[in-house]
């Protein structure tokens, strides 16, 4: 199958059945073996959830009916081969006839002359996308540019622009392995161009490679993680020795960084999703690393865990993950607007139930990868205001002392969007 059909796939994986793109891209991508059709499958569908309202609309106005049941793969299938008119190089003549042969081979014959029929005409009045209203002109829908307008009277627009950049690849250096400056050093001899971040481990890569090609990848030497996710171990700063707790641990980045900091710690890395927990196991033995790794739930602690009480947790909550939306575009569509509240209520019952097995004077670290207050500053109000014994400790890096929290916006310092709230326990 070609490349178009594939992609039109996992478009509409994504659109018609909820699939994240992280799980529809491979599976389609498993069918091609060359590494360029690799590439041009996964910059076809992330481009195409970038700009997905306009590149619709454009497909909508060209159709005298919508296609409806099974046909609607025709449809992502039209998206595709717009996409590659507006947002690539390849001729036009190729992205047609490319995309009509997608057609026959997703077994619709019968559609073939519509979809270059489309395309043709598409391609000869090459009228520019439509920004008519907010959504097709920042490709973002109502209900988020709204909740953002709101929190972010002044930096909205900012921060949608930086969400639609396409981010830089991260690496956090292995400190058990070798000293950043080392590693830096090994990355400069393979001509590989790249930076020392804010954080201790951090290395920003002037342009993504593929992990392979970095120095002794496969024996654990570093690990790709952004820099704002990178905050998190050092901020909960792990003692050897100590009792810690990762409650929703996985794919394990944080759990195997806060092993390389402190490899002494016993750690126990907890996560509800059996399945994403497989990862966690993967990056310890990679890493060489040791953790429990348990499956459970981190709002009901007792069903799994007959020990003492926790030094320290790290609570990196389920969210709406707006702050990553420049590395995973298709959370846009798939995030609803109600979805933040019911976020909001699971992640203040798994917070105050975490708070129940921390010892007196440990610290908690509430972490997400989410721009939205009633995630975080407003959540974390919300717990000092009902928690007596807890107390908030500034970052250093915050803005202001005052601050509720640190709030990285995307595209800061070259940094995702994440937020940090660091707890401690009266004694
Ligand atoms: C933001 S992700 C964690 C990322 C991880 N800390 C890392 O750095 O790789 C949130 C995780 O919370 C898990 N989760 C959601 N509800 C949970 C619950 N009640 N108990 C434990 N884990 C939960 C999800 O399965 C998901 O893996």
């Amino acid at each position: 199958m070609n490349v178009r059909a594939l992609a039109a796939k996992a478009v509409f994986d994504v659109l018609e059945r909820g699939i994240s793109l992280s799980v529809a891209l491979p599976e389609q991508q498993q069918h091609v073996e060359n590494g360029k059709d690799k590439a041009l499958l996964a910059e076809i569908c992330y481009g195409i959830m970038r700009h997905l309202p306009q590149l619709d609309k454009c497909v909508s106005d060209c159709l005298s009916k919508p296609f409806k049941g099974k046909q609607r793969i025709i449809h992502q299938l039209l998206i595709v081969g717009c996409y590659q008119l507006y947002f690539t190089r390849i001729p036009a003549h190729a992205a047609v006839s490319e995309t009509a042969e997608a057609c026959r081979q997703l077994k619709f014959n019968g559609l073939v002359k519509v979809v270059n029929g489309v395309l043709r005409n598409i391609e000869r009045k090459k009228a520019p996308l439509c920004d008519s209203v907010d959504t097709l002109k920042y490709n973002t829908p109502a209900w988020f540019i709204k909740r953002l307008q709101q929190a972010y009277p002044t930096q909205w627009q900012q921060i949608i622009e930086q969400s639609h950049q396409r981010p830089p690849m991260w690496l956090r250096n292995n400190q058990q392995q070798q000293t950043r400056e080392n590693f830096l050093a090994k990355l400069s001899a393979e001509s590989i161009d790249a930076q020392s971040g804010a954080g201790e481990d951090a290395i920003l890569l002037a342009k993504p490679t593929d992990v392979n090609a970095l120095p002794d990848f496969a024996s654990g030497s570093v690990s790709v993680q952004d820099g704002a996710a990178q905050w998190a171990a050092s901020l909960l700063a792990p003692q050897n020795g100590e009792v810690v707790l990762d409650a929703c641990a996985a794919p394990g980045g944080k759990t195997c960084h806060l092993l390389e900091i402190a490899p002494e710690v016993q750690l126990t890395a907890v996560d509800f999703d059996e399945k994403r927990l497989e990862r966690v196991q993967q990056n310890l033995d990679r890493l060489k690393l040791k953790a429990q790794v348990i499956h459970g739930d981190a709002a009901d602690i007792p069903s799994w865990w007959q020990g003492d009480k926790f030094d320290r947790i790290l609570l990196d909550a389920p969210c709406s993950a707006t702050g990553v939306i420049r590395r995973h575009p298709d959370i846009k569509w798939l995030r609803k607007n109600q979805d933040i509240e019911e976020l909001a209520a699971l992640q203040q019952q798994i917070l105050q139930h975490c708070w129940q097995w921390l010892k007196p004077g440990g610290t908690l670290l509430y972490a997400t990868c989410s721009i939205l207050p009633q995630e975080n500053r407003d959540q974390v109000s919300a717990f000092l205001a009902s928690t007596p014994d807890a107390k908030l400790v500034a970052i250093e890096q915050q803005p202001e002392a005052e601050d509720i929290g640190w709030q990285i916006l995307p595209g800061q310092d070259d940094m995702d969007g994440f937020y940090y709230a660091r707890l401690v326990k009266a004694i």
